[in-house]
């Protein structure tokens, strides 16, 4: 049987610790499937002293991960320890430089840093494996990278924040609000004390750069995304969706247009009978459309010890069967010298169908010159509707439009008009409709 493969662990929080707790119960399992052992020859975290609930002593404990990373004692680094600068960075370039195959989970680190990385990789000939990174223990990246050869990808669009795919889903089976939403969220532990990160849509932001460059083979361009959070969605929003049709989930979507690339992410209304609207909770999903294989739909946990761990390990699994030679090619999809530069597309020209809210006051004349100023920007209306504001005196009323395809430049010009004619009571509330199968 080859040597057993070392591999050092750094972090051992949520993800880490559930790492080496696979990596001790399906040992015999992973020897099998590997042909080789896979021993965790090192550790490293802030406190020794902290119960992991899993054993490590065997293992070599590193105070500082840098040092973990450049040992001759290892073969691979496992980068868990989170952050796109510090020694996450540090110790993961050190890795690299040193020779050592890196593992990591760590999207905010690749966002910023991956081409970097994955060029230091690629001239030491060692990999970067970073499945964990986006949508959690859902091999989307194994899928990219090494399932879809040949296929050219058009748009790419997921739900990549359990976080607020739990908030969106619970709004809508329970009727209630938004922050009573987050509060529970943080209850269970779905959400984190400062959930800025995950609702005003950071977190999928960074997902969705590492899909973009792998979809298009472009740089990662994380500063390049057009981003609005979930904290302005209503029930009347959620309402009035299902009204319609639609579902609102908050999806990162990467598509190839005439002029560009669009990277954006932000409240989406999909038809309620796609596929992605029955993606509930904290479960993650992510749709891949080619020109050969049409359009493929991956969904599963995205998140916790576990799911995590699962892709981790996976990772692990390829370094251990990989032979010098024989790997599953450069990190990003194509070498990362010949990664095109970003061309961002203007979310301006992006062309969509659009569902707009207004509460207007209830006055003649309104009606009509809302739907004046969508015709005067050649909005094409496929409805629109006014009703009574419910438990509200009868002052005010929403008015719901829902376009066919228009131009984001259009619907802005036309909902300034309709805000400077002075009929709105509220801010109005834009949408856009994403096509889903
Ligand atoms: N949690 C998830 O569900 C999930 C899902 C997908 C991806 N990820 C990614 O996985 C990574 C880890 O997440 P996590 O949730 O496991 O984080 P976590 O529970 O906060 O664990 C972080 C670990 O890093 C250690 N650490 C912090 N600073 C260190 C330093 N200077 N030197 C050595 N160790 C240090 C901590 O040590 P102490 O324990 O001693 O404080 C801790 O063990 C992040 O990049 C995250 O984005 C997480």
């Amino acid at each position: 049987m080859a040597e057993a493969l070392r591999v050092g662990i750094a972090g051992l929080g949520t993800v880490g610790a559930s790492v080496a707790r696979v990596l001790r119960d399906k040992a015999a399992e992973l020897t099998r499937q590997c042909g080789r052992d896979i021993i965790v020859a090192a550790v490293s975290a802030r406190d020794p002293k902290r119960d992991r609930g899993v054993d490590v002593s065997s293992a070599r404990w590193f105070d500082d991960p840098v040092k973990m990373a450049q040992t001759a004692e290892i073969d691979v680094f496992i980068e868990l320890i989170g952050g796109d600068e510090g020694p996450a960075r540090l110790s993961v370039k050190a890795a690299l430089e040193a020779g050592r195959h890196v593992v990591t989970a760590n999207k905010a680190l690749l966002a910023k840093h991956g081409v970097a990385l994955a060029e230091i990789a690629e001239k030491k000939g060692v990999l970067l494996n970073y499945e964990a990174a986006v949508a959690g223990g859902i091999p989307v990246i194994k899928t990219m990278r090494e399932a879809m050869a040949g296929n050219s990808v058009t748009r790419v669009f997921g739900i990549l924040n359990g976080t607020c795919n739990y908030i969106l889903t619970r709004m809508e089976a329970e009727g209630i609000s938004f922050d009573a939403c987050l509060k529970d969220a943080q209850r269970l532990g779905y959400a984190e004390a400062d959930p800025t990160f995950d609702i005003e849509g950071h977190d999928t932001a960074h997902k969705l750069s590492i899909l973009t460059s792998l979809a298009f083979g472009t740089k990662i361009a994380a500063n390049d995304i057009y981003m609005e959070g979930i904290s302005n969605i209503t029930q009347a929003d959620i309402r009035a969706a299902g009204d319609l049709g639609y579902r609102i989930k908050l999806l990162g979507v990467a598509q190839r247009t005439e002029s560009g690339i669009e990277q954006r992410v932000h409240p989406t209304m999909v038809p309620t009978a796609s596929v992605i609207a029955q993606v509930h909770g904290v479960t993650n999903a992510v749709a891949i459309e080619t020109d050969i294989l049409g359009e493929l739909l991956l969904s599963g946990p995205g998140a916790g010890g576990n799911a995590t761990a699962s892709a981790v390990i996976g990772d692990i699994a390829d370094i251990a069967k990989s032979r010098p030679g024989f790997q599953h090619g450069p990190v990003f999809g194509r070498p990362a010298k010949e990664l095109r530069p970003y061309k961002k597309a203007q979310m301006r020209s992006h062309a969509g169908g659009y569902f707009i809210r207004l509460t207007v006051h209830d006055r003649i004349g309104v009606f009509a010159a809302i739907a004046k100023r969508m015709a005067d920007n050649d909005i094409s209306l496929e409805s629109i509707v006014q009703h009574a504001v419910s438990g509200e005196a009868a002052a005010q009323k929403t008015v719901i439009l829902v376009t066919h395809e228009t131009t984001e430049a259009a619907v802005r010009k036309a909902v300034d008009g309709i805000t400077k004619d002075g009929h709105l009571t509220d801010k109005p509330q834009v949408i856009r409709i994403e096509r889903a199968g």
